[in-house]
């Protein structure tokens, strides 16, 4: 599932974040890479622990707990703190899998990449080429969204990002290892949870709304993982 998170930061923040982005020094890219992605990916990426890149991550973290859709198309578990990139000047990501496993600098616990998100810091207009382009099970889905939205795809898929031929695409990224491992049964789960919150609304009252949340928690104690 591709799923569409809008307006986690608003225009003044992304703004805020991109001034101060433009005053910072960047290393390479490959540096977080794997062996075979290296080869494959030319854009600049902020230090894991660099002082910004934890601020402008904890802040989106904190923005993504408190987002109903996130939660319930997630189930988070735990997370690989985000990294900021940037890319211009031809700046680009040819097709690759990310790696299945990321472990935080200095932390013991190792995140199994589950899925997958990108947070688009600039506005679309500001720069040509830089789409998010993923191999999905319904075909190829080229991303680029608006500043300040997120978008969240599985960890199995196959990526890449187009070159930036003009402007600057600043973009936060982050792996989630969700308390669900298989993409089909999240689906399935965030379908009917969608299903429940809509009946909550429209028919609060109705009886059959105890047996189908009953039924949500028990499909997910069957499948959940910890
Ligand atoms: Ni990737």
């Amino acid at each position: 599932m591709l799923l569409h998170i809008p307006g986690l930061f608003d225009a003044d923040e992304t703004a805020r974040i991109r001034a101060a982005l433009e005053q910072t020094d960047w290393a390479d890219g490959k540096i977080t890479a794997g062996y075979q992605s290296a080869k494959a990916k030319h854009n600049l990426q902020l230090p894991e622990g660099h002082a910004l890149a934890k601020e402008i991550g904890a802040a989106l973290i904190e923005r993504l707990w408190r987002n109903p859709r996130f939660m319930s198309a997630a189930l988070p578990h735990k997370v690989f703190p985000p990294l900021i990139n940037c890319y211009r000047e031809g700046g680009n990501f040819d097709f690759h899998i990310d790696n299945a496993l990321r472990q935080p600098q200095g932390s013991h616990e190792r995140v199994r990449t589950d899925l997958s998100s990108t947070l688009f810091l600039s506005e679309p207009d500001s720069y040509d080429g830089g789409e998010l382009v993923i191999q999905d099970t319904y075909g190829v889905q080229q991303v680029k969204l608006g500043a300040g939205d997120l978008v969240l795809y599985p960890g199995t898929s196959l990526h890449k990002v187009n070159p930036v031929t003009r402007g600057t695409r600043y973009a936060a990224f982050f792996w989630t290892q969700s308390l669900v491992r298989e993409d089909s049964q999240r689906t399935l789960l965030f379908e009917m949870d969608n299903a429940i919150q809509q009946l909550t609304a429209d028919v609060p009252d109705h009886p059959a709304l105890v047996q189908l949340t009953g039924t949500y928690h028990n499909l997910l104690r069957r499948w959940i993982e910890v």
